[in-house]
């Protein structure tokens, strides 16, 4: 029997991160340049089932049954198993992921919702979109807390989307492409931690915080409308505002900061951390004749890795 591949792509969070989780829009893209993939074998022979990691920079083979209670592998199997109520016979999975961890690029939905389709198929079970984004984000939430569902929902459809927490998933039409580079700060912080510290300051601050999470909610109305007329100079500009708020809603750090101002300094549009921030990628756009320089710059103030990249648009000859 031939191996059932699954591959999920990495996201970056255009707009409105934090934001989100107290239901305010957010724009999120996928990112093709990362991805993982996941497939999955029968094994006869074998009594136990085994999980491969072929990372580049980390190789383990486990045994299913050795993975930790809320090990975000295990955690999507077993979801698959309980919608389905079906356990598989013995397999062998092998995953390997060029998208980097706890760096807000997606890499734990990516993973969810790459093992639900690959399981999915594996059981010879079809499930619709709706189904593997609503599994994927109930091991998100074994991993987040209480995340939003941008993540999953993104990487789900594969498509630019506006997200609204409890409203219907609208794609986003992108008129001109976007030239992104992402750059690593080379420091990891888990999602979860920096949206208690966010509801904490909710909680000790109201007003201000609430004010934050307004503003960074109002400028999403108008990166649509940037996006939709291809107007690439104004998008940066909203992803400068868009750093400012993070930033004094305090979860950008000063290596984001500095990540940032070189961007701006060497010619890019806009720039902005993604995803929870404290540490993890930034993300930047720019011209194509400049992302060369801008590059170069980030990686002389200090970043770790740059991922470049492109937002198709739907323009021709974009
Ligand atoms: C994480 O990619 C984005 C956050 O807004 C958390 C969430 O939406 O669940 C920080």
């Amino acid at each position: 029997m031939p191996a059932i591949i699954s591959k999920a792509t990495g996201k970056i969070i255009l707009f409105g991160e934090h934001a989100v989780v107290y239901g305010y829009p957010a724009i999120a893209v996928p990112i093709d340049a990362i991805q993982v993939k996941v497939s999955i074998l029968p094994v006869i022979l074998e009594n136990q089932s085994i999980i491969k990691i072929r990372n580049i920079n980390w190789q383990e083979d486990i045994p299913f049954a050795e993975l930790d209670e809320y090990d975000p592998i295990r955690t999507s199997i077993e979801n698959v198993y309980a919608h389905i109520n079906q356990k598989p016979p013995h397999f062998e999975m092998t995953i390997s992921s060029s998208i980097p961890i706890s760096a807000g690029l997606g890499s734990s939905a990516a993973l969810a919702v790459a093992i639900t389709k690959c399981m999915s198929q594996f059981l010879g079970i079809y499930l619709s979109n709706d189904e593997i984004n609503a599994l994927a984000y109930k091991s998100e939430e074994v991993q987040h807390g209480s995340p939003s569902g941008i993540d999953n929902s993104v990487i789900t459809l594969g498509q630019p989307i506006l997200f609204r927490k409890s409203k219907p998933i609208s794609q986003i039409k992108i008129m001109s492409s976007i030239h992104i580079i992402l750059a690593d700060t080379g420091k990891r912080t888990l999602t979860k931690d920096v949206v208690t510290f966010v509801k904490q300051r909710l909680e000790k601050e109201p007003d201000f915080i609430k004010s934050i999470l307004f503003e960074i909610g109002g400028l999403v109305e108008e990166a649509s409308k940037a996006l939709l007329y291809g107007e690439v100079k104004k998008l940066g500009n909203l992803m400068v505002r868009n750093h400012i708020f993070l930033k004094k809603l305090g979860v950008s750090s000063i290596e984001l900061d500095q990540l940032v101002e070189s961007a701006l300094k060497n010619g890019a549009f806009g720039a902005k951390l993604c995803g929870g921030g404290k540490g993890g990628y930034m993300i930047a756009i720019c011209e194509p004749s400049s992302c060369e320089r801008v590059s170069f710059g980030l990686v002389s103030d200090g970043a770790t890795h740059i991922i470049s990249t492109t937002i198709k648009g739907s323009k021709q000859g974009n």
